[in-house]
């Protein structure tokens, strides 16, 4: 069965929000818009419910879910206790894509926290995604929109394929406006432990006086058996079938130079930044914009679309990693499988 399509991308009544909110009140899944990506949302308490979360995006058990909220009352359901610098990052991030790791109460089923104590929560800035949840009355359990492995979805029609069908409802509301996944974070000993970087920055945090410790595998690799602080780490992400190799250099010249000495010969499709663009000579190259916020709203997409011309090898520009381009970079190297020549 075809799932019902709402389109939200004209100016429409938050009223029209009622019946998929229903449709989660009854264990069913709902595709829905968030600032950072789209998310397949269901009732956060119903073990039911989240397991077919699990099901239609194929999701191995152990890597939990985010819990969305709209308001602080059902933060206080779902948490022991708020310390200090948790609280301080709410008072100044959320509603935002900043996602926080706490202790979970009894009332978390295991199923969304992967048998974890804790319970990612996150506060969305998309009024969509909050009236949704208030509707829903209950906080909702939401993956980005994607079959496991495959880039996040950001745009309705590169996911339509794929999760058509599985979700009762689907909202569409275009692009979404960051385009990352949201900043995953967890407070240890006074200091934020970043453990996706997203939209929300190290740097933001620092400004705060906070003491800020980025996860040494966002950027490296992760070897079988190592220890997580977040189980997403371990699992494949983001990646094109066609494989993908991520150039980088601080001196663009360099890198220009390598990419164009990789695509000699090749059939390839070259992602780069507007800059640059013109300066490469093949039939395939698809722009990623000029500044960190485009290229991060256009990541995924252009991984989708790249993906389509069957080349040989899709060969990437990095960007810097600090700022937003830490967030970017992570899922570039991820979605190259680690194939990352940096000169
Ligand atoms: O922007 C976002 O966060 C989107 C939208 C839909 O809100 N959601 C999203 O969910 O990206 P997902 O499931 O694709 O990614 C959740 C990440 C995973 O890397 C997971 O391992 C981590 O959060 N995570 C969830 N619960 C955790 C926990 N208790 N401890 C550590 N990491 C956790
Ligand atoms: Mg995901």
């Amino acid at each position: 069965m075809k799932s019902k399509y709402i389109d939200f991308k004209q100016k429409r009544s938050y009223e029209e929000l009622k019946e998929p909110a229903e449709a989660i009140k009854q264990g069913k899944l709902v595709l829905f818009p968030t600032e950072t990506v789209y998310g397949i949302g269901a009732d956060a308490l119903n073990e039911a419910a989240v397991k077919k979360i699990y099901e239609a995006k194929g999701r191995a058990s152990d890597n939990p879910l985010i819990a969305h909220i709209s308001s602080l009352e059902m933060l206080k359901r779902l948490v022991e206790n708020v310390g200090e610098i948790e609280k301080r990052l709410i008072d100044k991030f959320w509603p935002g894509p900043l996602t926080i790791v706490f202790k979970k109460r009894e009332i978390v089923p295991n199923i969304i926290t992967g048998g974890l104590d804790t319970v990612a929560i996150r506060m969305p800035s998309s009024i969509i995604a909050r009236k949704l949840i208030e509707y829903s009355g209950c906080p909702v359990a939401a993956p980005s929109a994607n079959i496991s492995g495959k880039p996040s979805g950001t745009l309705i029609e590169d996911i339509v394929d794929e999760l058509d069908g599985k979700v009762e409802y689907i909202i569409d509301s275009g692009k979404v406006e960051i385009g990352v996944e949201s900043t995953v974070v967890r407070v240890v000993d006074n200091v934020v432990h970043i453990l996706r970087p997203g939209k929300i920055t190290k740097e933001d945090i620092e400004k705060m006086g906070i003491e800020v410790y980025v996860e040494k595998q966002i950027l490296g690799e992760y070897k079988e058996g190592e220890k997580v602080m977040s189980p997403g780490i371990k699992y494949k992400h983001y990646a094109p079938n066609t494989k993908c190799v991520l150039v980088y250099s601080e001196d663009n010249e360099k890198m220009v130079e390598e990419i164009k000495r990789l695509s000699e010969g090749k059939n390839v499709v070259i992602l780069s930044k507007g800059q640059n663009i013109e300066r490469y000579d093949v039939q395939n190259k698809l722009n990623m914009g000029k500044t960190l916020e485009e290229i991060s709203q256009n990541i995924f997409t252009l991984l989708r679309k790249a993906d389509k011309y069957n080349a040989d090898v899709i060969l990437i520009e990095g960007v810097e990693k600090e700022g937003l381009g830490l967030a970017i970079m992570n899922r570039l190297i991820r979605a190259s499988a680690h194939e990352f020549i940096e000169i």
